[in-house]
């Protein structure tokens, strides 16, 4: 791979060289705190108990539209073992959402869709407060609801929102800006996905073209489903409150606490030892905290509010589903002359339910007409969902790619060749990723379509994936040296699974020659320097520069520290292998801890941030920024399709994609199984089924609700890409997003190539593709 070059700041350290030449980074390194995590000694938020602790319990509508009339709580309040009770006066969409403004003249909430939380209890233990929710007596005006995307998009479907003002802002991830025009439950278009604007005249574009494909595709609704539900542990005292949080994100959960009490943020601690997943659904305070905090403030004790697998799956977000026309147009060679997709999808009563921004940038052609709109329904609000957008949209996209390299008499990977975004390190990466992944899967074996005659098919298919390289700005990691030779890393960000601790310690430990499991590594806690969300696939990218600078600046000083003791200067000394010496002159070798007591200092300490302030960077929030390279892959994917049952079985998959510099490839690996591993999940199974009658999900829980089960989870074989000079001063980029997007179109078009049939509806479940 080519390099990308970099100018390093004065304040930073010099490139690292490749990874064959670190002791440390770069190295498999087992999580630090798999032990801890496999035994069940690992504190998530679910198992965190306090002295004096109570137990919250929710209730929730049954309706899946109606206007609050009365909610009588005395029955509640003189229930045995109830502490406190509280009504909550707003609701939000998701963690990110603030309160529709119109809600402002009413007592209570509308309730929008079934299961959306009213009140909340505060008791001595589970029971009693499940006990006292029962006797909480609401009286509700029903009013007609809808819950159906295309049944929404009718003239005289029911509204959702009444008013263009109560209509909230984006949650899905999907992009759309705020103040879109809107007619009934449809608010859009949005022609400018993540900012890219139409161009060229696609009418015209497609009078050009000589070979044209067309097709609607549809994608269900799929929710997060966590290992460990969202939850809050709250513990309100005068001299501030203490949140024991399950997120992605200390510093919004921080923030929202703050800005809805009012309190300042010094106020406000979030402690979160560990996280059991979250793909974008764990953000901010939630409805759920904002009852635990106003119970724990009323009963004077901390109270832990964890939602059940239902509520789980009803409120705790989901992926939109979506509904898209696409057309392309393209020449005899291939080069594609218009592109055009009208988006509709569903994030019921949050919006942000865009199909991503592939379709605008993936691709070279010259006239591009893109329009996504929200679809409003009275079912729970979708969040972000591991490249939001981007998996919905993929599937799409790869799949018309692929139909119109059929149609064409090309070769899918010849036509993407072709078309492919040029004069980019994306594009280069991308086309790497194409060659070495046809050799290692075998890809010259490919088929025409539906070549096997039995009732047992295989076919094999291919698809590409994008994401944005986006960094965590002024991510921040203080690193100290103690007198004694002890190492001790600190950032307030958190580990969702994806192994934070460990690539901190790793990163440090190679400053100072240490082995990981020598450094301190302390994440989850909102007092240490803010670090960076476990989303967008940012932390690697962010965390890790950030500590390297802080690391470095110690080991100098600390070098200079060492100079009188090993009587040599400070630039030669070198720190490697556990010990401390001169450069060149072996007999110098000190172990590091006996070096630093001779140093005779009470601590050394330094703190960085993650830089963004140097070319190619473009700022886009307060606190994130992205990069003009991104970052992607290619995946492979083989498939045996039963016709006589239905039964769709990935066989195998090989994805190959780019990570800058992997800290851990065995973390990196593990993150693209996990992707993979979900992006099976979703092609094949998972889908929320609601009952359009009373609005509630029939399938809220893990029993139900089918996920891919071990034995449905293909050989996968990951290659990575390393590429240096990235950017930072570790070169390390995301891959948690990317790993998820093109695994379902990959998968539809292996079942194409098996069977000659398209598959345009996901999941492909028997009902779906016989
Ligand atoms: Mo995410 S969807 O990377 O939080």
């Amino acid at each position: 791979m080519k390099e990308v070059t970099r100018r390093v700041p004065a304040d930073e350290p010099p490139p690292l060289p490749e990874n064959a030449k670190l002791k440390s980074i770069g190295k498999p390194v087992s999580r630090l705190d798999g032990i801890e995590k496999v035994t069940g000694r690992a504190r998530y938020t679910f198992d965190v108990q306090l002295p004096g602790m109570l137990w919250g319990k929710w209730v929730t509508s049954p309706l899946p539209h109606a206007r609050i009339k009365s909610i009588d709580t005395s029955a509640a309040e003189r229930a045995p073992g109830v502490r406190a009770v509280h009504v909550l006066e707003r609701v939000l969409s998701t963690a990110q959402l603030r309160d529709p403004k119109a809600e402002k003249g009413n007592r209570y909430p509308t309730v929008r869709y079934a299961g959306q939380p009213i009140a909340a209890i505060a008791a001595d233990n589970p029971r009693a407060a499940e006990a006292a929710a029962r006797l909480i007596k609401v009286e509700y005006e029903p009013q007609a609801h809808v819950t159906g995307i295309e049944e929404a998009m009718k003239e005289n479907a029911p509204r959702v929102f009444p008013g263009p003002t109560e209509q909230p802002a984006t949650a899905g991830g999907g992009g759309a800006p705020p103040g879109l025009p809107q007619k009934g439950n449809v608010r859009g278009p949005d022609t400018k996905p993540r900012g890219v604007g139409p161009r060229g005249d696609v009418a015209q574009g497609f009078r050009e073209s000589e070979v044209v494909v067309e097709a609607e595709y549809r994608t269900q609704v799929q929710t997060h489903v966590p290992m460990e539900p969202h939850g809050i542990v709250a513990d309100w005292r005068d001299e501030g409150l203490t949140l024991y949080a399950s997120t992605q994100y200390l510093g919004s959960v921080r923030d929202e606490a703050a800005e809805h009490f009012d309190l300042p943020k010094s106020k406000v601690r979030v402690i979160s030892d560990f996280t059991g997943g979250g793909f974008g659904a764990k953000y901010g305070i939630g409805n759920f905290g904002l009852l635990a905090i106003h119970l724990s403030r009323k009963a004077r004790a901390p109270v832990r509010m964890i939602l059940d697998r239902r509520d789980e799956h009803v409120s705790g977000g989901h992926r939109p589903n979506s509904i898209q026309r696409l057309k392309l147009g393209a020449k005899r060679d291939g080069t594609l002359v218009a592109l055009q997709l009208q988006a509709y999808g569903s994030g019921g009563v949050a919006g942000g339910a865009g199909v991503g921004f592939a379709h605008s940038t993936l691709y070279d052609c010259p006239n591009v007409h893109v329009e996504q709109y929200d679809v409003f329904t009275n079912t729970g609000p979708c969040a972000a969902f591991r490249a939001p957008g981007q998996v919905q949209g993929m599937f799409g996209l790869e799949q018309a790619v692929d139909e119109l390299a059929e149609k064409l008499g090309m070769d899918p990977l010849t036509l993407r060749e072709k078309i492919d975004i040029s004069g980019t390190d994306d594009c280069l990466a991308r086309a790497h990723e194409r060659r070495v992944g046809a050799e290692r899967f075998g890809w010259s074996k490919r088929r025409p379509a539906g070549s096997d005659k039995g009732a047992i098919k295989r076919g094999m298919g291919v698809a590409q994936s994008q994401w944005l390289y986006l960094v965590h700005r002024n991510a921040a990691c203080e690193v100290r040296v103690m007198g004694d030779g002890s190492v001790e890393a600190f950032s307030g960000t958190q580990d969702i699974g994806t192994g934070t601790r460990t690539i901190l310690a790793q990163v440090v430990a190679e400053e100072f020659g240490l082995r990981p499991e020598e450094v301190g590594s302390h994440i989850g806690d909102s007092r240490y320097p803010g670090g960076p969300a476990s989303g967008g696939s940012r932390v690697t990218s962010s965390l890790t520069p950030a500590a390297r600078n802080a690391a470095w600046r110690c080991a100098r000083e600390l070098a200079t520290r060492l100079a009188p003791v090993l009587d040599a200067n400070a630039d030669d000394i070198v720190f490697a292998g556990g010990k401390v010496m001169v450069k060149g002159k072996a007999s110098t070798a000190m172990p590091f801890r006996e070096a630093v007591k001779k140093a005779r200092f009470q601590e050394i300490s330094h703190r960085a941030e993650r830089r963004d302030d140097y070319e190619g960077y473009m700022a886009v929030t307060p606190d994130m920024s992205i990069s003009r390279h991104g970052i992607g892959g290619v995946q492979f994917a083989e498939v045996e399709v039963d016709t006589e049952t239905g039964i769709v079985k990935v066989v195998r998959m090989v994805a190959v994609h780019d990570c800058g510099r992997p800290i851990n490839p065995k973390l990196t690996e593990s993150q693209i199984f996990g992707g993979v591993i979900q992006g099976v999940s979703y092609a094949l199974y998972e889908e929320r089924h609601l009952d359009a009658a009373s609005g509630h999900q029939l399938n809220a829980n893990v029993d139900q609700y089918k996920i891919v089960g071990s034995r449905e989870v293909p050989n996968i074989e990951v290659i990575l890409l390393e590429q240096l000079g990235a950017q930072s001063s570790t070169d390390a980029r995301g891959v948690a997003e990317p790993a998820n997007v093109a695994t379902a179109a990959a998968v539809a078009n292996a079942f194409y190539n098996a069977t000659g049939k398209r598959i345009r509806t996901l999941p492909m479940t028997p009902a779906n593709v016989l």
